[in-house]
């Protein structure tokens, strides 16, 4: 964290000539330190857990996926094992950072802002895939990798693409729009994900995993966080 511009004046009411970058979305990236022994764990128990089918499957999946692709029950946060607390530990210090510096808010804030989590794993295995979606009734949602490996790193293979919400500027393209650089144009953002990376976003931004393409397995934990305020200060 750290990186993001601050005091930038959005009206440019200066007397230079200026492109201002005019609004935006955040997406945040971080990375476990040394990942390796964590994600093994996870990688074990979220396997041992899947073979067992219904009884820890979601039983009411809504998102469009296919049959190669498991998907928790959503208190995945809730359980005892030391290497689930030990991620969510991980996820929920990168997140209050986030909100943090997006809100230029300080402990004495923070402290009485109190979460409530959905949280789950998927385990993906070849042609795997999971349908544009969005996570109504909450703020920020993230995607931690455990795994993703046997494929083609130069395919967009497993990518967590996030869908532009520019969309409409599609209606009308010409040459004089049809090339403009990031972030003006309406292009996704496909990520490849890291063993140990962790990427958090607004929960209302529409992202979809595409296909995986590999021999062994894509594994990601990922959750939603909603906020109640507890504090007495005017917001
Ligand atoms: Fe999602």
């Amino acid at each position: 964290m750290g990186m993001h511009q601050k005091g930038v004046d959005p009206t440019g009411q200066t007397n230079e000539s200026q492109i201002l970058t005019s609004f935006g979305v955040p997406l945040a990236i971080a990375y476990l330190p040394d990942p390796d022994p964590l994600n093994l764990e996870l990688r074990n128990l979220f396997v041992e857990r899947a073979a067992q089918g219904d009884r820890y499957s979601n039983p009411e999946p809504r998102v469009k996926r296919n049959k190669t692709l498991f998907e928790s029950r959503f208190n995945l946060f809730e359980w005892p094992e030391p290497c689930v607390q030990k991620l969510k530990a991980f996820c929920m210090e990168q997140l209050f950072a986030v909100i943090r510096e997006l809100n230029g808010y300080g402990d004495d804030m923070l402290k009485d802002i109190h979460y409530a989590l959905e949280s789950w794993f998927h385990i993906t295995t070849n042609t795997g895939y999971f349908a544009a979606h969005n996570h109504p009734n909450h703020a920020w949602s993230g995607v931690y990798c455990v795994r993703h490996d046997g494929d083609d790193p130069d395919t967009d293979s497993g990518k967590l693409t996030f869908i532009n919400p520019n969309l409409a500027s599609n209606m009308y393209v010409d040459v004089t729009t049809a090339r403009l650089r990031h972030p003006y144009s309406g292009a996704p953002i496909m990520l490849r994900l890291k063993p140990g990376q962790l990427v958090l976003f607004p929960s209302w931004l529409l992202h979809e995993v595409m296909p995986y393409e590999g021999n062994t397995e894509r594994i990601t934990v990922a959750f939603n966080a909603r906020f109640r305020y507890v504090g007495n200060q005017v917001l």
